[in-house]
């Protein structure tokens, strides 16, 4: 463990980037952004990409790489998923879990993210939990209680496992690939409610790691990380592109991030 204060940066590529694109990128990508002690970076490729991003990567262990789903399940007849031991086995060190596109797409609800969740935990690989509002809770005035229902399904499904520190991504589903970003006074308030589930939740899962994902951008980078409660960002689309993901890992930081050791 080392002191945290620093920022940790993470791109989700979704379902962008083979195992060819993934090798160009990376070559690129590290000639843009030397290695640097102040913050973390992780790459989530598509899981047939992983293999490609580790080859690429081999001389620069400072990019570090995850999964973006795994199933609830350790194995069995379950045609085109990828279990955590698997994903774990095969050189990942970090796991999505609840990512709104799996919950909306895919149909995963609280239940099934807390045994992923549980699952990557079991298979020694830390988690980001995602959380988010709709427009439509948001604007009925329930962004606290979707957070609240988001965030204690998983820690009331932990079984007595250890998850500390707590690292989850508040994604307002609203500003997900839409080009609309909340604003870092947003962020700062729903970070806030983020942390104060955790809080008042039992068990030790008081300091957490919260990150922001939505639209971040190489324009919006520096005002986000800036945020009071922001302690890093997940970027999806401007993620794709080296010199704009190069950008935003270079993001100026604020003093706003919580202070507490990580990783
Ligand atoms: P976006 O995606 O940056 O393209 O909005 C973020 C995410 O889905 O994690």
């Amino acid at each position: 463990m080392t002191e945290l204060r620093k920022p940790l940066i993470a791109a989700n590529w979704k379902m962008y980037k083979g195992p060819r694109e993934t090798r160009e990128f990376m070559r690129r990508f590290v000639g843009l952004y030397p290695p640097r002690t102040d913050r973390t970076i992780i790459f989530f490729p598509s899981a047939i990409s992983i293999p490609a991003f580790l080859e690429a990567t081999a001389g620069r262990p400072d990019l570090q790489v995850g999964i973006q789903d795994v199933h609830a399940d350790l194995e069995g007849a379950h045609t085109g998923a990828v279990s955590a031991p698997m994903a774990a086995e095969a050189g990942v060190g970090w796991g999505l879990a609840g990512h709104s596109e799996r919950r909306s797409e895919f149909g995963d609800d609280d239940a099934d993210v807390a045994r992923k969740l549980r699952r990557l935990l079991d298979a020694g690989l830390p988690p980001i939990l995602c959380v988010g509002e709709t427009l439509e809770e948001r604007t009925a005035g329930r962004l606290e209680e979707v957070l609240q229902r988001q965030i204690e399904a998983v820690l009331g499904g932990l079984g007595g496992r250890t998850w500390s520190p707590p690292v989850l991504a508040y994604e307002p589903v609203w500003a997900i690939g839409t080009g609309e970003t909340a604003s870092p006074a947003d962020a700062s308030e729903a970070h806030a409610i983020v942390r104060q589930v955790l809080r008042e939740a039992p068990g030790d899962a008081t300091r957490g790691v919260v990150l922001y994902g939505g639209s971040v951008k190489p324009d919006n980078i520096d005002a986000l990380l800036g945020a009071r409660g922001v302690d890093g960002v997940l970027v999806g689309g401007a993620s794709l592109e080296p010199a704009s993901f190069a950008r935003i890992c270079l993001g100026e930081t604020g003093d706003g991030r919580s202070d507490l050791q990580l990783l």
